[in-house]
Parts: C-alpha cells; sequence; structure tokens
C-alpha cells in the first residue's frame, strides 16, 4: 500500500489511544517528497529534523531538511495558530501534518487558519497537502471532517465515534468496530471504496 498523498488531499487518521495510527503514518512518510509535522508529542525526532523554535522552520527547509518537525513548547493553542499562519503566508508544496489535533479543535471550536488552510481549494498555488491524526473523530470540527478526502480508521470502541463516522464519510465504516489490533480501513471518499487492511509490520 501506498499512502494517497497530493496537494489537493486532506487525509484523516482516527483510531483509539494506542491503536497504530502514528506508526503506520510514519511508516509511509518517505512517499512524501517533503513534510512540515506539528508535532506536539516529540514523536518524529527519528524521521524528521525538530525544533521547537518556529522561526527554524522556513531556515530548515531552505538548507535542504525535507522533513522539519516543529514541537511546540507548551500545549498553549498560540501554538497552532503560529504555525497555521506560517505556513499560510511562506510553505508551499509540502505536507502539513498535524498530530492529535483534537487538542485545538472541538465540535465548536476551529481555530480560524486551519480552517482557512483545510479550505483552500484544489489548485490553489500553494500546493499544500493536509494529514490529520486524532484518536476520535466527534473531537473534531465539522468543517474539519467534511474536507476530508481519505480516512484511515483503525479499531474504534466508543459507539458515538463509530456513528459520526459512518455519519460523516460512510455505512461501510461501521466495521471499524470490529477490527483487530492494528488493522485498519482506509475510506477514499473520491473513489467511494472502503478497503480492509491487514496490519502492516511495526
Ligand atoms: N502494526 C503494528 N504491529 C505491532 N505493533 C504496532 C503496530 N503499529 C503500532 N504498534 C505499536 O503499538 C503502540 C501504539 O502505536 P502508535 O502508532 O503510537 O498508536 P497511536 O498513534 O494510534 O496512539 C506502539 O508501541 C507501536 O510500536
Ligand atoms: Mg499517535
Amino acid at each position: 500500500m501506498t499512502l494517497p498523498f497530493a496537494p489537493n488531499h486532506r487525509v484523516l487518521f482516527v483510531g483509539q489511544t494506542q491503536s497504530g495510527k502514528t506508526t503506520l503514518f510514519k511508516r509511509h512518510l518517505r512517499e512524501l517528497p517533503s513534510a512540515v509535522i506539528f508535532d506536539v508529542k516529540g514523536q518524529y525526532r527519528d524521521v524528521a529534523r525538530p525544533t521547537s523554535d518556529p522561526r527554524q522552520i522556513i531556515p530548515l527547509l531552505k538548507a535542504g531538511h525535507v522533513k522539519v518537525a516543529f514541537q511546540p513548547p507548551d500545549a498553549r493553542p498560540e501554538w497552532l495558530n503560529y504555525f497555521c499562519e506560517l505556513a499560510w503566508n511562506n510553505l508551499r508544496r509540502t505536507t502539513l501534518v498535524f498530530e492529535e489535533i483534537g487538542a485545538y479543535t472541538s465540535p465548536g471550536l476551529m481555530p480560524r487558519r486551519l480552517r482557512d488552510l483545510v479550505m483552500i481549494a484544489q489548485g490553489e498555488p500553494r500546493k499544500l497537502g493536509m494529514v490529520f491524526l486524532n484518536p476520535r473523530p466527534t473531537g473534531l470540527h465539522n468543517d474539519l471532517l467534511s474536507q476530508v478526502t481519505h480516512v484511515f480508521s483503525f479499531s474504534q470502541d466508543n459507539r458515538n465515534d463509530v456513528g459520526r463516522l459512518c455519519a460523516e464519510y460512510s455505512a461501510g465504516m461501521s466495521v471499524v468496530q470490529e477490527l483487530a489490533p492494528f488493522e485498519f480501513v482506509h475510506f477514499d471518499r473520491i473513489t467511494k471504496k472502503v478497503e480492509r487492511h491487514q496490519p502492516e509490520g511495526k
């Protein structure tokens, strides 16, 4: 399998904590020519050049580091806003990755710059792809859920989460209830295909 990365794609990984989202995505990171990661938990040090100074993101990219992991110094939402603003104003032809994005959005809250980025139309000159990872779909604002083009879901044991996935994407997503550990489902909203995948090696 290769992941469906393209500038007009918005890829969402969901599944209960420890279900394998980050591992799967990191295994496929090399398929991306460039990525800038909002790395809230410092999990990308081994695959990207880390920095906790947001002013270093652009210089590191310019110096030839094609994968940069920004580790915000603390959990304040200002860091997400800063990151989105920086991407909006300066980044082109890369993939923005948002780990644990549910810490910054909720059904009633969508940071304005994040919304702007997610809403950028296909063919827009910035050519920014986006990847979002979060345990629960119910923690995300509808403006994000509705713009997603590809969903990767690991097992979800919460009925509300399963219901939200089915309601937003496809009734076929109900299979997420019966997934074995590290098994996942890929729903492509462009082709409307739901595919079940056996676990990839660790
Ligand atoms: N396919 C797999 N097979 C075996 N172990 C895995 C697999 N994917 C992930 N793991 C292990 O499960 C744990 C949780 O994985 P992680 O990707 O961090 O989950 P999540 O991001 O969903 O919280 C890690 O210890 C990881 O090494
Ligand atoms: Mg994770």
